[in-house]
């Protein structure tokens, strides 16, 4: 089973991402994660990538491309994988079928999981994330059972800091303006599926296991 997550910021896709992974036990790849976890560790590519991030702006494709075309071809990757925001530009996405196609393999869905810009805005001021094992809560939504703390790993919970109002706006402009347009592409691949992504968690994940089946 291999799939991508469409969707604007704060649609839920690392909420879904990383229950598809542990119902199909297959890795969880998010770009977003893997580059908060080089800022964290101060490495080369989490110095380049911060500034882009704090703007809420596309980091460049250069830095993206290659890390997911080598991280697919990990061995636990053999059985499938969900990339959950990647592909986000055109070019993104043609680097991931030529990356694909060079070990013979092809991706089954996108998805897109579908909510209005005015929902966003909400989303994000509530939410929390564990930057060690990138679990995301919501202070209403998806509560932590213990105040600022991670259920999955005991650390601390942190506000993103991309998550100002003022950010969210700047990173909804660049879903519309680059991100969008891979609604199109892959419906034109003949492999999108859309939910409605303002229903409740479970919900949402009812409806992609039923575009997933076992
Ligand atoms: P990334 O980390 O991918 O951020 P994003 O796409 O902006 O998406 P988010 O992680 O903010 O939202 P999400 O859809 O995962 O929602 P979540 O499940 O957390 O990227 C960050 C930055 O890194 C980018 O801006 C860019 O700079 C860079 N980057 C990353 N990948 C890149 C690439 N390929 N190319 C270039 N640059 C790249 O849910 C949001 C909140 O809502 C949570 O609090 C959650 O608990 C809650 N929630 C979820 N579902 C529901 C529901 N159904 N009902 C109510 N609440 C819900
Ligand atoms: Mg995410
Ligand atoms: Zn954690």
């Amino acid at each position: 089973m291999k799939l991508i997550m469409l969707g604007a910021p704060g649609a839920g896709k690392g909420t879904q991402a990383k229950r598809v992974a542990e119902e199909y036990k297959i890795p969880h790849i998010s770009t977003g994660d893997i580059f908060r976890a080089n800022i964290k560790g101060g490495t080369e590519l989490g110095m380049k990538a911060k500034t882009y991030m704090d703007a809420g702006q596309l980091v460049p494709d250069e830095l993206v491309c290659d890390l997911v075309a080598d991280r697919i071809q990990q061995d636990d990757c053999a059985n499938g994988f969900v990339l959950d925001g990647f592909p986000r530009t055109i070019p993104q996405a043609e680097a991931l079928d030529v990356a694909l196609t060079k070990i013979g393999q092809k991706m089954d869905f996108a998805i897109d999981i579908d909510v209005p810009d005015e929902n966003i805005i909400t989303r994000m001021g509530g939410r929390r994330a564990c930057l060690s094992c990138g679990a995301t809560y919501h202070v209403v939504y998806n509560a932590p059972k213990v105040e600022n703390v991670c259920d999955a790993c005991g650390n601390a919970l942190v506000i993103r800091e991309d998550d100002k109002p003022e950010t969210v706006k700047k990173r909804l402009d660049v879903y519309h303006e680059q991100t969008q347009p891979l609604i199109d592409y892959y419906t034109k691949a003949g492999i999108l599926v859309s939910v409605d992504g303002t229903k409740n968690m479970d919900e949402v994940f009812a409806d992609i296991k039923a575009v997933l089946g076992k």
